[in-house]
């Protein structure tokens, strides 16, 4: 049976950074989907593409900001200044601020590219399940390969990390820190969304809306020429609808978009995300990484107050204790 010091599994930004702090001799990274990034995501419509999962990220630790600053220097991050907006009684006001933010270039997972460069991710890999295997792990893929490893780390979100660990005692871990959908919808619009006194907006955050939770107009970040707009739904919208038709979750945000702005406007997808971001991002485990037993970790943005800055943060400290083990 093949072994490995670590595994890692996911190749969100959590893995990326944990993976960037060890010898790539030592670790083996899973990833179930094609490509590394999680949820730094966009997809390909129409020949051009939109970013469906994060929309943007902010600073605010400088161990990110050393990471964000080579990424800007290579071409792969810059800055977005969105004309930025919110919602009060349900109107779109605007709301402008200082804060700086980032967008990948040209799309979000352009973040994931970066930090992935120098690593080497096993795609298409699904692990079904840990168990114990004397002072070693035994992983179990989806495709019936096993392998045993020292030491282990769990990026994947906290739902999948509690199925993946069912033989550890990790259901209390999984309750506390539970995670909430995100219904996300891809439009496209000709008319730029205004406001009530004619200003227009390149994001708005949800405020008191019901539905909105973001906005982004996706030709407002460098790099994006599209006619695309992308929509998240609140928690509260998401977790209603949750297993509602994605043609049916795209009628009623273009009806709500068009409605709001007096735009006409075009569904193009429909994504769900069913585990978007942590329910309460002020629980918070120490250090954002949280130890299973001897040499078995989780880590990730929903152990971290769920931004991705956190994810970041959360893997690198995972990298620090499987180093120091
Ligand atoms: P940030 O620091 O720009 O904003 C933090 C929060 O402050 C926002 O959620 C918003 O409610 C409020 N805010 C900031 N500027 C505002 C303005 N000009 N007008 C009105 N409200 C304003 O962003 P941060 O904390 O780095 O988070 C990134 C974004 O990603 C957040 O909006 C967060 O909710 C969102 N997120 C979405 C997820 C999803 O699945 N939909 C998952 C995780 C994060």
């Amino acid at each position: 049976m093949k072994h490995t010091e670590v595994a890692i599994i996911g190749a969100g930004v959590t893995g990326l950074a944990a993976a960037s702090r060890l010898s790539p001799r030592n670790y083996r990274i899973f990833e179930k989907s094609r490509g590394p990034g999680g949820r730094l995501a966009s997809k390909r419509m129409d020949a051009v593409r939109a970013d469906i999962g994060a929309q943007f990220f902010t600073v605010r630790d400088h161990r990110f900001q050393v990471a964000v600053d080579s990424a800007v220097a290579a071409g792969f991050v810059t800055q977005w200044q969105p004309n930025m907006g919110t919602f009060r009684d349900h109107q779109p006001i605007a709301s402008p601020d200082h804060q700086a933010r980032f967008v990948g270039h040209p799309y979000m997972n352009s973040l994931g590219r970066f930090l992935s460069q120098d690593i080497e991710i096993q795609a298409e890999s699904r692990v079904q399940t840990i168990e114990p295997d004397g002072d070693l792990f035994r992983l179990i893929l989806t495709s019936q390969e096993t392998l045993t490893a020292d030491c282990v780390l769990v990026t994947a979100p906290v739902d999948q990390m509690v199925a993946m660990l069912q033989h550890f005692d990790v259901e209390q871990l999984g309750s506390r820190f539970a995670m909430d959908p995100t219904w996300t919808t891809v439009l496209s619009v000709e008319e730029p969304l205004r406001g009530s006194a004619g200003e227009s907006f390149d994001a708005l955050f949800g405020g008191d809306h019901p539905l909105f939770d973001f906005i982004a107009v996706e030709n407002s970040k460098p790099g994006r020429q599209s006619n695309f707009i992308v929509v998240h739904a609140t928690p509260e919208w998401s977790t209603q609808h949750l297993e509602s038709d994605p043609a049916e979750i795209s009628e009623l945000i273009r009806e709500a978009l068009s409605e709001t702005f007096q735009v006409t406007t075009k569904a193009k997808l429909s994504h769900r995300w069913r585990y978007a971001r942590p329910t309460n991002p002020k629980f918070t485990a120490q250090k954002g990484i949280y130890q299973v037993s001897p040499n078995l970790w989780v880590a990730g943005d929903y152990l971290a107050g769920g931004r991705v800055e956190g994810a970041y943060l959360s893997g690198l400290e995972a990298a620090e204790r499987i180093l120091a083990r």
